[in-house]
């Protein structure tokens, strides 16, 4: 169960969370029924990750979700979550031109889809984007480390923030920090380094691929519940099998079909 006591998690529960040492959960979401069952199981932070551009519509990188596809996803989730703080993906080329845009994008996700808070890539480069979002009374979630909107410039899902990677690595996380996010993702970092970065900064530090001492953790659940049936992350730990019970009862179901076992009178009007 979450550590967080609230009716409704803010950004300021990641402050007293950290503070107190209560680890901080979270998962991605892209729908109602998923946002519903993760809220009520008390994740404390929900993401609506452009991610979904590969475990929702197939695609194999994240940067061709548009803000439009991602305000779909956003407000089924927003709509759903009762407690947990949701946070939405800036996509890739919605907020990388100007601080601008990139308050543009932000108001235009938060007045449409009712979410709480946005999430953009990027470290020391992106401290006057998130300044100005922040400026704009948008709460901004950062995300460091292997960062997929950059996978091409990055050479692919590459460990981040090892040997002189460290310092550029702290660089990123206290430039996040002083722009005024009230938390960061680190995602594929050595478990040491994300340790140190954990204790240097005040925000909170959420991991993905970071090893255990960060102040929270988070997953895309389609991996960790074993629904993408795919080879996953070596950090992913599978929780479910979802994507076999899911092919049992879809096989069960084609079987009752053929047979003619389904409907039964009970399934069927009168
Ligand atoms: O889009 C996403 O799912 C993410 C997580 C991997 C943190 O950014």
């Amino acid at each position: 169960m979450s550590g967080i006591e609230a009716k409704r998690v803010r950004t300021r529960h990641f402050f007293e969370a950290k503070a107190a040492g209560s680890p901080i959960s979270a998962l991605t979401s892209y729908d109602a029924l998923s946002a519903r069952i993760f809220d009520e199981a008390g994740i404390d932070m929900l993401l609506v990750g452009d991610s979904a551009a590969n475990v929702v519509l197939g695609r194999e990188t994240t940067l061709s979700i548009t803000v439009e596809e991602m305000i779909v996803f956003a407000k089924a989730v927003a709509l759903a979550a009762r407690r947990a703080l949701v946070v939405v993906d800036l996509p890739f080329g919605s907020y990388q031109t100007s601080p601008e845009q990139a308050v543009a994008t932000a108001v235009k996700i938060m007045k449409e889809t009712g979410a709480h808070a946005v999430k953009v890539e990027g470290g020391e480069e992106r401290t006057d984007t998130i300044a100005a979002i922040v400026a704009a009374g948008v709460p901004v979630c950062g995300h460091i480390g292997f960062t997929p909107q950059s996978e091409h410039a990055l050479g692919g899902p590459v460990i981040q923030g090892r040997g002189s990677g460290a310092e550029k690595l702290a660089r990123d996380a206290r430039a996040v920090e002083a722009a005024g996010a009230f938390a960061v993702v680190l995602e594929m970092v050595p478990a040491q380094i994300a340790a140190e970065v954990t204790r240097e900064i005040s925000i909170a530090t959420i991991g993905i691929g970071a090893g255990p001492d960060t102040d929270g953790q988070i997953l895309v659940w389609q991996d960790a519940f074993g629904l993408n049936q795919g080879k996953t992350a070596r950090f992913v730990r599978h929780y479910a099998s979802l994507g076999d019970s899911l092919f049992d009862a879809a096989r069960a179901y084609a079987d009752d079909v053929s047979t003619r076992n389904f409907p039964a009178v009970e399934e069927s009007y009168e």
